[in-house]
């Protein structure tokens, strides 16, 4: 697995002297999904703007694939596609004109049949002689996203791609992410939306008042952290908890049918067999099981919580 992408040491103290990201380390390997995931002001997008050159970093430096985004600025760049969370599209310029006048920005060669892909991948080909100002928001969403891809970036930042865009919109986006990182685009995407992480992403980081406070392989962060909960009910009312229940950290429902044990199989040896085990030592007979894995979003508020 080789690495596109090396941030070192990286922080960001702005002009006013606040502190929006504290010394970071990261490596993106070539061909990845990475998700950053961290509630507003998490530093998200100061990470993406000093990686892209627009924003200066204060400590540390950023490699992309072997070139210093600050001394080889022209070449590290190139590599580069950028979606930012801003639309800044308020263009009189056609569709194809500005989807063409990016690839152009990198000194790339006029490629009309490539720019007509993008146009057609994106859903915007009708749109091609439309201008910018007459497009609706998730149009000119597309818009960007076509800019970025025109000079063929081998890294493609997506920041908030998703913020507000209808269910339409965001299906298309996952499913183009997917087809670049097939045609092996690395993807680095920002974003709120749990979902979209636990969806997309090989690998995600959690970034909270500008630490990177995770980062792990998605499967493996699911099974790890994943609590697991199990509802056990029973056929008939309990009047209190057997004492090795209460152990075990189970709870009676104010019913008194229902069983309830949160644990992470990680942790507990033979969890599920142990548990009903000690309710048929019991005596007791269930009626229905239920189990639920926790999502990541449960993972999430806890560390953003804990780290408060
Ligand atoms: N130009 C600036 N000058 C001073 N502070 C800034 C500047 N830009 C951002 N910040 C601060 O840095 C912190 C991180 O902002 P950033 O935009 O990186 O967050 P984010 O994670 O992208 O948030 P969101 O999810 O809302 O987009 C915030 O507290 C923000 O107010
Ligand atoms: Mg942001």
């Amino acid at each position: 697995m080789s690495t596109i992408l090396s941030i070192s040491d990286l922080s960001k103290t702005y002009d006013g002297g606040f502190t929006a990201l504290h010394p970071l380390n990261l490596d993106i390997a070539r061909g990845e999904i990475f998700a950053l995931l961290g509630p507003n002001g998490a530093g998200k997008t100061t990470l993406i703007s000093i990686i892209c050159g627009l924003v200066n970093a204060s400590t540390g430096r950023v490699s992309v694939d072997g070139h210093d985004s600050i001394t080889g600025f022209r070449k590290a760049r190139a590599q580069i596609g950028l979606v930012p969370q801003e639309l800044a599209t308020e263009s009189f310029e056609t569709v194809w004109a500005t989807v063409s006048f990016s690839r152009g920005l990198f000194g790339k060669p006029p490629n009309p049949a490539l720019i007509e892909k993008i146009l057609r991948d994106l859903s915007l080909w009708d749109k091609k002689d439309n201008r910018i100002l007459t497009l609706s928001g998730g149009m000119k969403r597309r818009v960007m996203i076509a800019k970025a891809l025109s000079h063929e970036p081998r890294i493609l930042f997506l920041d908030e791609p998703t913020a507000g865009v209808d269910v339409d919109l965001r299906r298309d986006m996952w499913r183009l992410v997917r087809r670049l990182k097939d045609a092996g685009v690395t993807i680095i995407l920002t974003t709120h939306y749990i979902e979209e992480a636990e969806e997309m992403a090989d690998r995600i980081g959690v970034i909270n008042r500008g630490r990177l406070m995770l980062v792990e392989e998605k499967d493996a962060l699911m099974r790890n952290l994943g609590r697991k909960q199990v509802t056990v009910t029973l056929a008939s009312q309990l009047g209190a908890l057997p004492a090795r229940l209460a152990e075990r950290g189970v709870r009676l429902g104010d019913d008194g049918r229902a069983l309830t044990w949160i644990y992470e199989p990680a942790r507990v040896r033979a969890g599920m067999p142990g548990l009903l085990a000690d309710i048929a030592a019991e005596g007791l007979t269930v009626a229905d099981i239920d189990t639920r894995r926790s999502s990541l979003e449960d993972i999430f508020v806890d560390l953003v919580k804990g780290a408060q």
